[in-house]
């Protein structure tokens, strides 16, 4: 097992990773104030791992609420969340609950929220069982749900008190949500962490057929990063290069998953095509060159990733775009690439320049 620290001034908490971490119910037993949990997940992943998480805990004496959520992006929504309400009170949960998310991103986002607004907030613990969630949505403690005019746009900021993640799960994700992830584990070397961008170089194929070791440090780095950018702006309040930079190819990625329907593409597939978007800018900005474009796009492929954008024409892409959450004080800040390995954040990039990059990755 492996231990990394998200180093939060006031809350500091512990990522374990490590195959059979999930196996290690004192990891989570430590953490609680009250022998009582709440665990949520989901209809594909509870069969699958929640009695491996539970039974454990109940044999300590740990008394568990059960709330299984139907699967899918397109249940991260307020009728959702309600119902996870519905099943604290229903089983008296009080605020020495703890709520535990076992799942991927849509289910750490929910039940995040979840604990954030619960009796105005009880503790939060996140055991991540997709690529995606082990290697970014699990830290950092923004939770959330959908709104059908943005992604993401209710939500909370909400720590957990420590993170499991448990590497085995990963052999029964679905080889698509394996690809998914690789679009979040590429994104830390493209923007901040040139070596990790030509380990992945060197490893992609590794990674693809799940390989236990490749897949462990992929992990351990994309955490080590997400780590150190959150424990700098963990409110995302720094006007340039702070916590934005963690978004490249987001506010593409959004605009395609909103204007497509949830659910349609995965969020790492419009990712995927949002931050060749965001190369494309980046070129045309004359920061980086048509070979570095082409080198993101290569990396992407390989992750078995869709590098072409969605034609929802360039107007909703606009709009879209204009409801992201990188509009600060009502400009549209793009995460845009330096140089490989080196991203920044830029207002009032010259529209033109971002619809003829949007036209050219959309053809
Ligand atoms: P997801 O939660 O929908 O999981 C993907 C699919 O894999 C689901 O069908 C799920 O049931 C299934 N699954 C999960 N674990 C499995 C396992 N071990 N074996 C078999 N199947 C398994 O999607 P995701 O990609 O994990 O997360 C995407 C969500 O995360 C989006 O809503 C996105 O907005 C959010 N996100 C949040 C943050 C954050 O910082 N909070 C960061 C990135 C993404
Ligand atoms: N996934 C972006 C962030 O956590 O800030």
């Amino acid at each position: 097992m492996r231990t990394l620290t998200v180093a939060l001034s006031d809350q500091a908490y512990d990522i374990h990773i490590g195959s059979g971490v999930l196996d290690r119910t004192q990891l989570i037993v430590s953490h609680l104030p009250a022998e009582r949990v709440a665990v949520v997940s989901n209809s594909v992943v509870a069969p699958l791992y929640l009695q491996r998480l539970v039974a454990p805990l109940r044999a300590d004496g740990v008394r568990v609420t059960e709330i299984v959520l139907p699967d899918g992006e397109r249940h991260k929504t307020w009728e959702t969340l309600n119902s996870i309400f519905d099943a604290l009170l229903a089983d008296r949960c009080d605020r020495t609950t703890t709520v535990v998310a076992l799942g991927g991103g849509v289910i750490g986002d929910l039940a995040g929220f979840a604990a954030a607004t619960y009796q105005r907030g009880v503790p939060f613990i996140q055991v991540p069982t997709t690529l995606l969630a082990q290697v970014d949505s699990s830290v950092g403690g923004k939770t959330g749900i959908n709104h059908p005019r943005g992604k993401n746009m209710i939500g909370a900021f909400w720590q957990p008190k420590v993170v499991v993640a448990d590497t085995d799960v990963l052999t029964t994700l679905p080889d698509r949500e394996l690809s998914a992830g690789m679009a979040e584990v590429i994104k830390y070397g493209l923007i901040r962490d040139l070596p990790f961008l030509q380990w992945l170089e060197a490893n992609v194929e590794r990674l693809m057929e799940r390989d236990a070791d490749a897949l462990a440090y992929a992990i351990e780095r994309s955490c080590a990063n997400k780590a150190e950018v959150v424990a700098g702006d963990e409110r995302e309040t720094a006007k340039d290069n702070g916590r934005a930079l963690l978004n490249l190819g987001h506010t593409f990625g959004h605009a395609i998953e909103t204007g497509l329907g949830y659910g349609e593409l995965l969020h790492g597939e419009a990712v995927a095509a949002g931050t060749v978007m965001a190369a494309e800018l980046s070129r045309r900005l004359g920061w980086i060159d048509a070979a570095d474009v082409a080198r993101v796009r290569e990396l992407l492929i390989r992750a078995k990733l869709p590098v072409v954008g969605a034609r929802l024409g360039i107007d909703r892409y606009l709009d879209l775009m204009g409801h992201d959450k990188k509009v600060f004080a009502g400009r549209l800040r793009l995460v845009l690439l330096r140089q490989l390995g080196e991203a920044t954040t830029l207002a009032d990039v010259p529209v033109s320049e971002i619809c003829a990059a949007i036209d050219t990755c959309c053809s």
